[in-house]
């Protein structure tokens, strides 16, 4: 009497088991799916035209491998973050990391070169003085210890990722001050 109940319970038990162990072998594919595969194509969908950027003030451009803005971008986050978040300046919201503010600086500051300059020793909006001793830079790495930990390859990739930002994030980059 007693086996009846018994011997039905059994394969269901077993039926049960067996749906929970193929939810928990399919869980890692299907994050594997979405994580995995997911950003490379999230990443790949970066155009050569969104990687490439002023090199210098005379026109020449740079074109940037996404590996390399991923690492500027790391750098920059470190090092600028605390500050440049989003492209903006915390602590003065006229000088923000976009285009156009960065384009209106003597000398323009919307390439690879200038950036890399400024963050050698950072000079005043008209270009006027260093303010290194109040902006973190090389020059000034005594006070502004994280900087002594980059090298010249280091501050290029941030510039690239400075100049890319906007045209991967769009508006998002400093404010919404960006011109289309
Ligand atoms: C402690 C806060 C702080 C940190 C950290 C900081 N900055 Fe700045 N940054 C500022 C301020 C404030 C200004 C505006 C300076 C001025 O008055 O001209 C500025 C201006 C700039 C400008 C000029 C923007 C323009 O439109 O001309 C650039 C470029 C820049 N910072 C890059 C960087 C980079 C790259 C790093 C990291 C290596 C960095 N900053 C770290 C505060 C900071």
């Amino acid at each position: 009497m007693a086996s009846t109940p018994m011997a039905s319970a059994t394969p269901s038990l077993r039926r049960a088991l067996r749906a929970v162990a193929r939810t928990l072998l399919a869980l890692p594919l299907a994050l594997l799916l979405c994580f995995g595969f997911g950003g490379e194509a999230m990443a790949a969908q970066w155009t050569s035209e969104q990687l490439t950027v002023p090199a210098t003030a005379d026109g020449t451009t740079v074109t940037f491998s996404e590996q390399e803005i991923k690492a500027g971008r790391k750098l920059f986050n470190t090092s600028c973050g605390e500050c440049h978040a989003g492209g903006i300046t915390k602590t003065n919201q006229n000088v923000g990391l976009d285009p156009e503010t960065l384009a209106l600086a003597t000398p323009a500051r919307d390439n690879v070169e200038a950036l890399v300059d400024y963050m050698k020793d950072p000079t005043s909006y008209d270009g006027e003085y260093s303010i290194a001793d109040v902006h973190p830079s090389i020059r000034s790495s005594d006070i502004f210890v994280k900087m002594r930990d980059l090298n010249d390859d280091d501050l290029r990739l941030m510039a690239g990722y400075i100049l890319t930002a906007p045209k991967v994030q769009g508006v998002q980059w400093g404010g919404g001050k960006i011109y289309f």
